[in-house]
């Protein structure tokens, strides 16, 4: 499923992608050039050429999320709900899992979602974009459908971005940067201090 996806936004993307560079080839082919679709090439991406780019990304073949590092959550009875399934599994690329404690900018973290018929029905994504959204951890969220589509909400609304619905939830994270996957490492990274024996809190031999 994935490589015939991947297969084909790997070809529509590649198409983007000439294009863009045969525009910039144009554009700076000498002073002459009166090509009116060459500033193209140097504006951002629009949302929908984003969305459809960043799936690339991540199901890229030879690279696909699934072959990344699997970032295991070690059950924490923190009572919030799980909406992507307990079977499911989150995938970091290599500066997450690099660093999963901190997540730097540039973090990608994927969460496959599925039923209770263990049916994967779409796929979870967070992006750390340097200062995208400071008061949300700097996450862009994002979920596709299995083809690379993105799901849309009860508003019709495609579900990227700045997703309230996604960081509301997130925010319970006990590290306080909206991921839960890595709240166990955040957690012995503080009580590691305590955990060192010294000689004034030797328990008492007895
Ligand atoms: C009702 C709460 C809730 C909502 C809403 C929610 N999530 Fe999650 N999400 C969780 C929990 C809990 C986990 C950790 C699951 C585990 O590993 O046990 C998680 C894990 C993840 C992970 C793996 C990183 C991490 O935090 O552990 C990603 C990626 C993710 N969710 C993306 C999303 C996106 C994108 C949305 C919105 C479309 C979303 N989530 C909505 C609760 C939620």
């Amino acid at each position: 499923m994935i490589t015939k996806v991947s297969l084909r936004s790997l070809c529509l993307v590649t198409l983007v992608v000439v294009a863009g560079w045969t525009a910039v080839a144009f554009s700076q082919s000498g002073s002459g050039s009166s090509r009116v679709d060459a500033p193209r090439a140097t504006r951002p991406p629009t949302p929908e050429e984003f969305h459809s780019s960043f799936w690339n990304h991540i199901v890229k073949q030879g690279a696909a999320y699934n072959t990344w590092k699997v970032l295991a959550r070690e059950k924490i009875e923190d009572g919030i709900e799980n909406p992507h399934s307990a079977v499911s599994q989150t995938f970091a690329n290599k500066v997450a899992a690099d660093d999963p404690k901190n997540l730097p900018i540039g973090s990608i973290l994927v969460r496959e979602d599925y039923n209770d018929q263990r049916k994967r029905l779409s796929i979870s994504v967070m992006y750390r974009v340097k200062a995208y959204d400071k008061d949300h951890g700097n996450w862009y969220w994002i979920k596709y459908l299995e083809n690379g589509t993105v799901t849309r909400g009860k508003d019709n609304k495609v579900v990227a971005g700045k997703v309230t619905s996604c960081s509301n939830c997130h925010g319970k994270a006990q590290g306080k940067d909206f991921v839960f996957s890595n709240d166990t490492l955040q957690g012995e990274q503080k009580t590691k201090p305590d955990d060192k024996p010294s000689d004034t809190k030797a328990p008492p031999k007895e």
